[in-house]
């Protein structure tokens, strides 16, 4: 059975996985190695593409070994090498999709190129044997996107963000309120603890007739109303009214996410919506999804959560299939930094 290896590098997490399958069965996962940076970058905020890619050259190769040994495999037994192309930091995406051109030369075995929004988008699907038709909804650090899905490669952009992406609201208003990078788990936590109603945070566009998004006015309100609540540092040392901004900040990116994909999901007839990224790991936010699913008769599918976030076995699942159906990309094909995928 075809067997690939495949290299993440978009952003802050080295990844390398080998996956195994074929058309009509569901793929099994042999390695799925991941190496976060998170504490590197911790430090200073958010993400230095400068130490992200040098830290990306340091420890791909022993993830690569690593994960050759977690599957009981060698180089020669890889049919195929995937990597993500786009999008992301060019510096990183550099590493990644470099290496695994190499080890394609060097076998002589096919590359394929993938888009790492493909990836994020399939990972609901990897234990599963196809993809069905559905609504996407793709929740992540950098991106928030809504598409029609009628199959592996086929899909139409319904809507996105036209300022930050979800992800990106909840790790600048986790800085705001001093809470540790990234904010989006940190503010779940916070949450559990506060009131969802103590602000009245603004829901944009939740009414608008189209499908996209925006989170940089909910970001500036929560950033007005710290500001009049006092002394921003005095206001931070009280954890309930902590606790309450991010409930009531979470509770306004989780009714704007779910009233719009599962509108979307009525008015195209779609029995299935399938979240991926980051923010799919949001426990509140899977709850409050899977209960507005079931009014709706809509089942909601999520990734497992080692797949949320950034990791090689969604780009593997994504490569395998184009594999599969006899894909294969040029060796002297470019990165893209800003690669849209419909
Ligand atoms: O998919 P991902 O690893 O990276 C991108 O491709 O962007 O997503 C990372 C994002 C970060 O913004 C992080 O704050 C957010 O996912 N995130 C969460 C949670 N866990 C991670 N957001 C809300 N709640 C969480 N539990
Ligand atoms: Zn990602």
């Amino acid at each position: 059975m075809p067997t690939l290896l495949a290299i993440e590098s978009s952003c802050d997490e080295t990844a390398v996985s080998i996956v195994r399958g074929e058309t009509g069965r569901a793929t099994e996962v042999l390695a799925s190695e991941v190496s976060s940076q998170i504490e590197l970058h911790r430090v200073h905020g958010g993400v230095v593409p400068e130490l992200a890619s040098r830290n990306h050259s340091l420890r791909l190769r022993p993830l690569v070994e690593q994960a050759l040994e977690h599957a009981e495999l060698k180089v020669s037994d890889l049919d195929a090498f995937a990597a993500t192309i786009g999008p992301g930091l060019a510096s990183s995406l550099l590493i990644g999709s470099t290496a695994a051109k190499a080890m394609a030369c060097a076998t002589g075995k096919p590359f394929i190129a993938i888009n790492h929004l493909e990836g994020h988008l399939l990972s609901p699907f990897v234990g599963e044997t196809r993809v069905p038709p559905h609504l996407a909804l793709i929740i992540s650090g950098g991106h928030t996107l809504l598409l029609n899905v009628e199959g592996p490669g086929r899909y139409e952009k319904l809507g996105g963000t036209r300022d930050d992406a979800a992800g990106e609201a909840y790790d600048k208003v986790g800085k705001m309120l001093g809470l540790p990078y990234p904010g989006g788990p940190e503010i779940e936590k916070t949450a559990h603890e506060g009131d969802p109603t103590a602000f009245a945070f603004p829901r944009s566009m939740l009414h608008d007739p189209h499908d996209d998004f925006s989170f940089s006015g909910l970001k500036t309100a929560v950033l007005y109303t710290l500001q009049d609540l006092g002394d921003p540092a005095e206001v931070l040392m009280d954890r309930k009214k902590v606790a309450d901004l991010s409930a009531s900040f979470q509770q306004a990116v989780i009714e704007i996410l779910v009233g719009k994909t599962l509108r979307a999901a009525r008015r195209g007839g779609h029995r299935l919506v399938a979240l991926s990224g980051g923010v799919s790991l949001n426990q509140t936010l899977r709850k409050a999804f899977e209960a507005a699913g079931s009014r709706h008769g809509v089942r909601i599918a999520f990734a497992p959560p080692a797949l949320c976030t950034d990791n090689a076995a969604m780009i593997a699942f994504a490569g395998l299939l184009r594999h599969l159906s006899g894909e294969v990309s040029r060796l002297d094909g470019d990165i893209d930094p800003n690669l849209r995928l419909a």
